[in-house]
């Protein structure tokens, strides 16, 4: 039986969260500069965003450039936004077509003018669309997304906005660049390392962990249903006990 008739269509997570990682290790197995790792990269973005759409995934968001990025050599880090430029303008159609809406997290901001206008750009040309939601995190790290969340939080009661006694998990995540999305039952990692590296920290509380060696620029279609069918085999107690489960 194929992987994909494998996957039970009522139990898929809402909310599937990838760290790709491997780009740079796969460019070296192939003896080529880590650029061309990246640019392999995209390929898997494009399966995996079409997999997930396909199957009826509401979120996939995944993680392709953390605050810490910015600490790799300049010509790397110029020629990963200049891909993400790329990739926007090339994409932007079949994520149209698909009914995809193009999202982000982080701090775009940030990021250098052409990259955040080709970003800003594929955010409103795709808005309207509903199949699935697509967020990119850029610049991002959870432990910024927290600071701000407990910055705008203290400047909100600070005004008398917000009583500090009304703070709980609902108000938090509500400040959260996260805000209004699901958190991702599913986390998965590629490249065999087994670390988070500062990626939604407080929205994955309660996530599957999905670690696989597979490097990402090698990421199809069936490495995907093959992380949702070990999802779907584990048992989600949430602290009680599998007897109280129904
Ligand atoms: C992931 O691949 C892509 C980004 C972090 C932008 P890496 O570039 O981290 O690849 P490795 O981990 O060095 O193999
Ligand atoms: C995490 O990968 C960030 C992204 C995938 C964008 P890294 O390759 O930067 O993580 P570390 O440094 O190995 O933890
Ligand atoms: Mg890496």
């Amino acid at each position: 039986m194929d992987l994909k008739s494998q996957i039970i269509l009522d139990k898929l997570p809402r909310h599937i969260a990838i760290i790709m990682d491997g780009n740079g290790r796969w460019a070296k197995q192939h003896g080529k500069p880590r650029v061309f790792g990246h640019r392999n990269g995209v390929k898997a973005v494009r399966e995996t965003t079409e997999a997930a759409a396909e199957l009826g995934i509401k979120y996939l968001t995944l993680y392709a450039f953390s605050t810490e990025n910015w600490k790799r050599p300049k010509m790397e880090v110029n020629a990963l936004m200049t891909l993400l430029v790329e990739t926007i303008k090339n994409e932007i159609e079949t994520l149209n077509k698909n009914d995809i809406r193009l999202h982000a997290i982080g701090d775009i901001a940030k990021l250098p003018k052409k990259s955040y206008i080709a970003l800003q750009q594929g955010i409103e040309i795709t808005k309207n669309n509903q199949r699935m939601t697509l967020i990119l995190a850029l610049n991002y790290s959870a432990k910024w997304e927290i600071l701000e969340a407990t910055r705008q939080l203290a400047l909100q009661a600070k005004s008398g906005l917000l009583q500090p006694e009304a703070i709980d998990e609902d108000v938090f995540a509500g400040a959260l660049s996260t805000k209004g999305i699901p958190d991702p039952e599913l986390l998965i990692r590629t490249s065999g390392e087994s670390r988070i590296s500062n990626f939604l920290l407080w929205q994955i509380a309660y996530s599957e962990l999905y670690f696989t060696p597979t490097l990402w620029p090698d990421f199809r279609k069936d490495h995907l249903y093959q992380a949702i069918i070990d999802f779907q085999h584990r048992e989600r107690r949430f602290g009680k006990i599998s007897e109280q489960l129904v």
